[in-house]
């Protein structure tokens, strides 16, 4: 998808099921390269970042088919332990290849990942903790080469990245004796991955807490359901916040999305949770906050720039300050480009509510910040066109589609 024209001013509204989620099924391809089975994931969004994987797991010896929303890999066959580099380059999550062969095979080569670009991303969380459990890691031309089957024992992370903490936990899954994770990453796709890792055997207890624990075990095949996906349905709401609509969004975890959900209520939207299920019916909107962004349970990085979107037709100022990574406000001057009064500084953004957002052209620069110029599009009176579209394919499947079938006017253009 490269380019998509809008016709905006029309509110969404309708009911939608909610994919399966990104930052959870990533990190479980990783892991059923440490699986010498059979594994079934359910719910596997179609999404390109899940196709590059796949493609990725593939070139490792590991089999994979798939069927309406279904994965069957089998990391049986597994022989590499050095992932493509152009399809690795394309992803951050092809790092979690490494604690993920590191268990199974003792050794790693991994081209250094790419991803959305969001200001340094470095990954000296995951190889000081891979070096705290007695990993060999080198790097020489954009490669990071590791070697040695990590020991027990325990590491502690200063932050808690998402990342370096489903890296340490795969890397556990082979050690040597019990591993302890301190300062560990809380996040709702962490523990997706522990229950994951459960049904395939491992002993893992504290996903969830900043404490976890990994008992290394025998790993054989599972199935699993991957869980909703929080950032999709933060980013469903802000766009009927944004357009005055009303949606009901299905198979999700409402108290995921409470950081979100609560605010869109604070801005005006009547918000009613029910069991897997979540309704929004917008209002005139009015500024809040500051919102300021951090790990779980603080507000998602991931949602700042679809919530940015939603609020720049509320009454007032809003100010969003951005503390996860350095460089999250790029989908600003798109966003300005709808006439959306943004002030930034730093990690400091501060929006002044306009009474109208009319048609522009502009490009996505990153897969959330596209969403945000798609929502401000949606919003905005009249034609836009989205240029660069092509990073929303990674996380979002079947847009254009479900947009559609919530009364937007979109395509792509040819
Ligand atoms: N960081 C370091 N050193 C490290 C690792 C991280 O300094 O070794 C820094 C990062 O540079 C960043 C902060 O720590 O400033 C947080 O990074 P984290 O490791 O937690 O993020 P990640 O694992 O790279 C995942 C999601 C991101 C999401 C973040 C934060 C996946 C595949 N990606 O990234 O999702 O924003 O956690 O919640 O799970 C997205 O979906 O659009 C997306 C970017």
């Amino acid at each position: 998808m490269e380019r998509l024209h809008i016709t905006g001013g029309r509110p969404l509204r309708g009911t939608l099921a909610v994919q399966g989620s990104k930052n959870a099924v990533l990190p479980i391809l990783a892991a059923a390269a440490a699986v010498p089975g059979r594994v079934v994931l359910s719910n596997c969004p179609p999404i390109r970042d899940v196709t590059v994987t796949r493609a990725i797991l593939e070139g490792l010896g590991v089999a994979v088919q798939s069927s309406k929303g279904l994965l069957y890999i089998d990391g049986t066959g597994l022989r590499g332990s050095a992932p493509d580099p152009t399809l690795a380059g394309q992803l951050r999550s092809s790092v979690l290849l490494l604690g993920a062969l590191l268990a199974r095979l003792g050794r790693a080569e991994i081209p250094l990942p790419g991803g959305c670009v969001l200001g340094a991303r470095p990954l000296d969380l995951h190889l000081r903790g891979l070096e705290a459990l007695g990993v060999e890691i080198r790097c020489e031309s954009g490669r990071l080469l590791c070697r040695g089957r990590p020991r027990g024992g325990v590491v502690t992370l200063p932050y808690p990245s998402v990342g370096a903490t489903e890296n340490l936990m795969l890397a556990a899954l082979g050690a040597q004796g019990p591993v302890r994770i301190l300062g560990a990453a809380r996040e709702p796709e962490i523990r997706d991955l522990a229950a994951f890792l459960r049904a395939c055997g491992a002993g893992i207890t504290g996903a969830g807490s900043p404490c976890l624990r990994i008992e290394p075990a025998p790993l054989h095949g599972a199935s699993h359901r991957i869980q909703p996906d929080r950032m999709e349905a933060a980013t469903w709401l802000c766009a009927a916040a944004a357009t005055g609509g009303s949606l009901r969004l299905t198979e999700l975890e409402p108290a995921c999305l409470r950081p979100v959900s609560e605010l869109l209520k604070q801005a005006g939207c009547r918000i009613c949770a029910q069991r897997g299920c979540l309704c929004l019916e917008a209002g005139p909107l009015w500024a809040v906050g500051p919102i300021v962004t951090g790990p779980y349970p603080a507000f998602p990085t991931d949602a700042q720039a679809p919530m940015m979107a939603a609020l720049l037709r509320a009454e007032g100022c809003t100010l969003f300050e951005e503390t996860v990574f350095s460089d999250r406000f790029r989908h600003v001057p798109g966003l300005r480009a709808f006439g959306a009064r943004i002030e930034t500084q730093g990690r400091l953004a501060r929006v002044h509510g306009v009474k109208a957002l009319h048609g522009a052209r502009t490009a996505a620069t990153d897969l959330r910040g596209g969403a945000a110029l798609l929502i401000a599009a949606l919003a905005a009176r009249g034609e836009s066109t989205i240029t660069e579209a092509r990073h929303l394919d990674r996380g979002y499947g079947e847009l254009v589609r479900r947009l559609q079938s919530l009364g937007a006017t979109v395509e792509v253009e040819k």
